[in-house]
């Protein structure tokens, strides 16, 4: 295993108060963010907003690791620099989505299994030739009154697990990606439960695979009560849950957790990162972060609107939500 290499990339991921941006949305939900945005679904325009991201003035000061989609590494600026080389020359560590999306699990109706194992060792060792040095594999669980089913946690956490061992393997540090969503009326214990649940099968899972916990950051979920819960936690309520449900199962020797916001407004993402600063300072064995796709994207996405002469504004903002992501990180943010 390439232990050294792996444990640089790791370094640079966690460094300081920096954080991870997912910029990986597939061509279906980008196209989904777009419609909503007014914003036509197009390659190019895909690429234009890829563009106004990655060229955000400052953005490296605030992003240790962009997450990419297959279709945004081949992509240029309009003057033809490649978005990989633009990142790199920012200090930002260039990263790949390598799940091919989720399908219907069979035997498990309202359940999905992530696709993508077929052919993943090629794609990493490809992958790795262009630059990129970490991955990302996102197993999503649902709760209701009678789901998440024990087969759908145990074979999603064992894909997680296979995926977290090839990457390694390749030198690309993974991560491990295992969301609760937010969708349905149940509360906070109900998320606490399923959410302690899971992880406790994936590290169980990445344990049966060999995968070594040094090498890797794991991206969960906060614990939140269900989107359609009429009863919202405090922000302090959420960050005690959330990270006590961590404390129980994940071991120390992780080095990092970075959150996905999951449909979280932006500013109680980041309410909720720096909750968990300001009452567990010092108390925990893992650096906690942020991975955040709409909580640092969405208000750039509103202002650029696919327009040319948007582009500053919507910069702006975005270096504004990752800025305020790195004052959570060190529990100095104020709203
Ligand atoms: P959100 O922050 O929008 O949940 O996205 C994170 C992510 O990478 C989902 O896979």
């Amino acid at each position: 295993m390439k232990t050294k290499e792996l444990s640089n990339t790791i370094k640079s991921l966690l460094a300081g108060d920096k954080g991870l941006l997912a910029m990986d949305e597939s061509t279906g939900t980008c196209n989904k963010r777009f419609e909503e945005a007014g914003i036509p679904q197009t390659i190019e325009y895909h690429r234009a907003y890829r563009e106004m991201i990655v060229t955000a003035p400052g953005l490296g000061k605030c992003i240790s690791g962009a997450i990419l989609f297959d279709e945004t590494i081949h992509q240029a600026t309009k003057e033809g620099v490649l978005f990989i080389d633009i990142l790199k020359k920012a200090g930002i560590v260039p990263g790949i989505k390598v799940d091919e999306g989720t399908t219907d699990l069979a035997g498990f109706p309202g359940e999905k299994i992530t696709l993508g194992l077929d052919g993943l060792k090629e794609r990493l060792a490809r992958y790795y030739q262009l630059g990129l040095r970490f991955a990302k594999w996102r197993a999503v669980i649902s709760i209701s009154s009678v789901l998440p089913g024990r087969g759908c946690i145990e074979a999603n956490m064992h894909a997680l697990a296979r995926y977290a061992a090839l990457c390694q393997e390749a030198g690309i540090v993974p991560i491990v990606e295992p969301e609760v969503l937010m969708d349905g009326p149940h509360d906070l214990k109900k998320c606490f439960d399923v959410t302690s649940r899971v992880q406790h099968v994936l590290f169980d899972q990445l344990y049966g695979q060999n995968v070594n916990l040094k090498y890797l950051i794991l991206k969960p979920n906060m614990v939140l009560p269900g989107l359609s819960n009429p009863k919202p936690a405090s922000i302090d309520k959420v960050a005690e849950a959330t990270v006590n449900c961590l404390l129980q199962s994940v071991p120390a020797m992780v080095p990092g957790i970075a959150f996905l916001s999951g449909g979280q407004s932006a500013e109680l993402a980041t309410a909720h990162l720096n909750a968990m600063h300001v009452n567990f300072k010092g108390k925990l064995p893992w650096a906690l972060t942020f991975s955040f796709a709409r909580a640092i994207q969405q208000p750039a996405m509103e202002l650029w609107k696919g327009k040319d002469e948007n582009v500053a504004v919507a910069q702006k903002m975005l270096y504004h939500r990752a800025s305020l992501d790195n004052a959570a990180r060190r529990g100095e943010y104020t709203p």
